[in-house]
């Protein structure tokens, strides 16, 4: 990931130096006004001209490039917002992600962009401003990877223009909240994006070291010995079939005491085989990111460090590979939780609830009252709601309402499973406090409920992004590959339970 720099200045786009500037036009707007008003004036009506002809008709996304701007302005592109009555944050988003990617087609390194949608009536100018900078930096998102040839740089600066000085502090304030979230998902997708060789358990746990010492969060890492100690048999029982020493990433950002705290629980499963119960071979390569639920975690508490809500929040990941070999965990086996709750392993394949079952026993015991936790659980949930919406399995109506708000204002999309006591039947053991693993039917909602086995008399939500983590294609502001799901909506839960 390259870091764009971004910074607001009080002044009209046509007054700014940058390589490129971006304005905007509603779709049916014969005349266009304001910044967009100057950029026509300044091209001799190049704009209306377009209009005019048809040739660019402001629909949300579409762009069109003028040379020659103005003094001082090479280059101009005018994204369209689709029609004023339907203009949405999102749809910011999706308008600044088209414009900014012409932009980077057309080798610019400083871009200056007006806010989308701030000069309408009832948007928020600072919410606008934060989906504005959202939008260009998720988009503009790449990762380096491992080719000999990098890859070509794209903008690295973003001016955000605002003319009306009234509006410069909600503006400011949200460019900010933008870029810390935007920021914070792309290093998700970093994270995620790593092959399994290159984020081992222990690089994950270093991983989250060096984003607490920049973010100022404390951080602890447990190690195999204090595992054992805390009893936590579940995590250690899938650790045990790898070489690969497990972590347990514990972050902390302190908030104010007295409020109810939260904790976010995120499975760092580096790689996925299945374990004894081996997985097919196709695909297997996507199994690096079944760390893509602690990824989400350790980014959300950076941006929760840098936006400093006052509600004390956790972050706990843990991690361990999940293979085969000589010392494995085997199909049968029973293992016990930190919980003191027995497990009997039917599938070595469902691990992420076990290491879920200590991580969510583990903040219970340090108080949490709020738990989340967020994993690419099963390929049941893929198929029930493919790679557009991720599962919520919770035992809290209040939770999900809290977590379905917070991602409507992120710009994320969850839905909410039901859940029924005769879903409890499905994994009942006859040697066991539970098995890991029901039988056919309903795995997204079993699988979830288990987890909430081990944190009962806390309010529980538990997000599967296993459809979700990771995109074979891209979607507008979302590149191919890792996707960052769920920090946005995880950062701003916090922000919202810490009003
Ligand atoms: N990590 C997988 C789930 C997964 C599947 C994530 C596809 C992303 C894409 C998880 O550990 C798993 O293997 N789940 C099993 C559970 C089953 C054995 C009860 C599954 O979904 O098949
Ligand atoms: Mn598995
Ligand atoms: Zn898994």
């Amino acid at each position: 990931m390259v870091r764009v720099n971004v910074r607001v200045v009080n002044t009209s786009i046509t007054d700014v130096r940058s390589d490129v500037i971006i304005v905007n036009l509603f779709q049916g707007i014969a005349g266009p006004g304001a910044a967009t008003g100057a950029v026509d004036r300044a091209t001799g009506g190049a704009v209306s001209l377009a209009v005019q002809s048809g040739e660019f008709e402001g629909k949300l996304g579409e762009t069109l490039v003028l040379r020659c701007a103005g003094a001082g302005i090479p280059k101009a592109i005018v994204v369209g917002l689709g029609p004023a009555a339907q203009f949405t944050a999102e749809k910011a988003r999706r308008a600044a992600d088209s414009a900014m990617r012409q932009a980077s087609r057309m080798k610019a390194r400083t871009v200056a962009t007006i806010v989308h949608g701030a000069g309408i009536g009832g948007l928020d100018p600072e919410m606008c401003a934060r989906a504005t900078v959202e939008g260009s930096l998720l988009g503009a998102y790449n990762y380096a990877g491992f080719k000999a040839k990098a890859a070509e740089p794209g903008p690295s600066e973003l001016l955000i223009t605002e003319l009306d000085s009234s509006k410069i502090g909600s503006v400011e304030r949200g460019a900010r909240t933008g870029a810390v979230m935007a920021e914070a998902v792309n290093l998700a997708r970093d994270l995620v994006n790593a092959p399994a060789n290159k984020m081992t358990p222990s690089m994950m746990a270093e991983a989250a070291q060096s984003v607490a010492q920049e973010a100022g969060l404390e951080c602890r890492v447990l190690e195999r010995q204090d595992m054992k100690q805390l009893g936590m048999g579940a995590l250690l029982g899938v650790a045990q079939g790898s070489a690969e020493p497990p972590k347990m990433v514990v972050l902390k950002h302190q908030g104010s005491a007295g409020r109810p705290a939260l904790a976010l629980c995120g499975k760092g499963l580096t790689f996925d085989s299945g374990g004894i119960s081996l997985k097919n071979r196709d695909g297997m390569e996507l199994m690096k990111d079944d760390m893509a639920g602690g990824a989400a975690v350790i980014a959300a508490m950076k941006a929760i460090a840098l936006l400093k809500p006052e509600v004390p929040v956790l972050g706990i990941v843990p991690c361990t590979e999940n293979l085969p070999s000589g010392t494995a965990l085997k199909p049968g086996d029973v293992i016990s939780a930190m919980n003191g709750k027995t497990i009997e392993i039917i599938s070595t394949d469902a691990e992420g609830r076990l290491i879920l079952a200590d991580a969510v026993a583990y903040a219970k015991s340090l108080g949490a009252t709020h738990i989340v936790d967020v994993a690419t659980l099963t390929g049941a949930c893929f198929t029930a709601l493919g790679d557009v919406y991720s599962g919520i399995v919770s035992n809290s109506d209040d939770l999900t309402a809290r977590i379905l708000d917070a991602a409507a204002v992120a710009g994320e999309r969850f839905w909410r499973f039901p859940t029924a006591e005769e879903y409890e039947e499905k994994y009942k053991s006859d040697v066991a406090d539970l098995k890991n693993a029901g039988d056919r039917g309903a795995g997204a909602i079993t699988g979830g409920l288990i987890i909430g086995e081990f944190c009962k008399g806390s309010a529980w939500a538990h997000l599967d992004i296993a459809g979700t983590a990771f995109t074979s294609s891209e979607k507008g502001y979302q590149p191919k590959g890792a996707t960052g799901v769920a920090v946005r909506t995880l950062a701003q839960l916090a922000l919202d339970m810490g009003r």
